[in-house]
C-alpha cells in the first residue's frame, strides 16, 4: 500500500525540485483560475472566448490541423484546459501523482507552444518553451530522486484504495475550484455604444480594422466610397473567427473555409453555411466612428 505525507514529499525533493515545484504549482493553479473567474473564456460571444482564441492561432500555427477539430468542440476543450491547470497544479503542490502531473504540465506547455505562442520571435520571449523545459526538468529531478530508493510507477495504482482516493480528492478539488472561480467571474471590459472605435482622419476610405463590439463580439470594421460598415467574425458556420483576406477582399473562416462577402451585407458566398455575418451599426460622429 503507498503511503503519502505531503511534508514528505517535500522533504524528499530536492530544492531544485522544491524551488521548481513552487512556482509551476502556484502558477497553474493561477492559470486555471484567470480562466474560471473570466466571463468571456467559455462565452462564444466574446472575444476571449477560447473557441475565438483557437482560430487566431490557425495561420500559424503548425499543428493548425487538429486545432481545427479542436474548434468544433471549443468549450468543451475549454472546460478541458481549466481543470487541466487545476488538477497539474495541485497535484504539483500536494505531491500526488507528481510524475504524471509533471509530464501532464509538460505536454500542455508544449500544445501552448505549439499554438499560442509560435508566433512569438524569437521563441525565448514566449514563456511556455521556458515552462515546457522546467516541467521536463522537474519530471526527471523526481524520477531519479526515488531511483534505487524505491520503484515509482509512473501512473497512480487505483486498486490501491488510499492513492485512488488521493486523485479523486484531486479531480474533486478541480471541479470544486472552476466552480468557485465561476463565482468570482467578471465581465470582460469593453467597449461601450458610442466608444470610438477609430478616428475618422486615421482611418481612411479603404481601410480595415478589427475590434471588440460593445456586447464582446470580435468585429470587423470597413470604410468604402459609400461610408462605414462593420461585421461580427463569429463565423456562422460553427463559431470559429473569420478573418479578412486584403487579396480576394473576403471575410474567410480558417476552419471549414467559409466566405463572406462584405460589400453585399456580409453575405456567405461559399463554404458549409449559407447564413450571412450578423451586421454591426456603426456611424460616423464627429470625428469619430462609433458603435451605435
Ligand atoms: S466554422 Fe465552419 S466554416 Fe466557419
Amino acid at each position: 500500500m503507498a503511503s503519502y505525507s505531503l511534508s514528505k514529499s517535500w522533504q524528499s525533493s530536492p530544492m531544485g525540485a522544491r524551488v521548481i515545484r513552487l512556482f509551476l504549482g502556484v502558477t497553474f493553479i493561477y492559470g486555471g483560475w484567470n480562466k474560471a473567474t473570466d466571463s468571456g473564456f467559455l462565452d462564444p460571444k466574446s472575444a476571449h472566448y477560447i473557441g475565438a482564441q483557437i482560430s487566431s492561432y490557425l495561420t500559424t500555427s503548425p499543428i493548425s490541423f487538429i486545432l481545427k477539430h479542436i474548434i468544433e468542440h471549443a468549450t468543451l476543450f475549454g472546460w478541458l484546459v481549466m481543470l487541466s491547470e487545476f488538477a497539474i497544479g495541485i497535484a504539483t503542490l500536494t505531491g500526488i501523482a507528481l510524475e504524471l502531473a509533471s509530464l501532464g504540465g509538460f505536454f500542455l506547455s508544449i500544445t501552448l507552444w505549439l499554438s499560442a505562442t509560435w508566433s512569438v520571435k524569437p521563441y525565448f520571449l514566449g514563456s511556455d518553451t521556458a515552462y515546457a523545459i522546467l516541467w521536463l526538468a522537474l519530471f526527471f529531478l523526481v524520477r531519479n530522486n526515488t531511483k534505487g530508493r524505491r520503484v515509482t510507477a509512473l501512473l497512480p495504482d487505483l486498486r490501491d484504495r488510499r492513492e485512488a482516493l488521493r486523485i479523486f480528492g484531486i479531480a474533486a478539488a478541480s471541479v470544486a475550484a472552476v466552480f468557485a472561480g465561476s463565482r468570482f467571474r467578471t465581465a470582460t471590459p469593453t467597449p461601450e455604444t458610442g466608444t470610438a472605435i477609430a478616428k475618422l482622419a486615421d482611418f481612411p476610405i479603404g481601410s480595415t480594422k478589427a475590434f471588440a463590439a460593445a456586447d464582446g463580439t470580435p468585429s470587423v470594421l470597413f470604410r468604402t466610397k459609400a461610408g462605414v460598415f462593420a461585421y461580427s467574425r463569429v463565423c456562422t458556420h460553427q463559431g470559429c473567427t473569420v478573418g479578412y483576406d486584403a487579396k480576394s477582399n473576403l471575410l474567410i473562416c480558417p476552419c471549414h473555409g467559409a466566405q463572406f462577402d462584405p460589400t453585399k451585407d456580409g453575405a456567405a458566398i461559399s463554404g458549409p453555411t449559407k447564413i450571412s455575418l450578423p451586421k454591426i451599426s456603426v456611424a460616423i460622429k464627429g470625428t469619430d466612428i462609433v458603435q451605435i
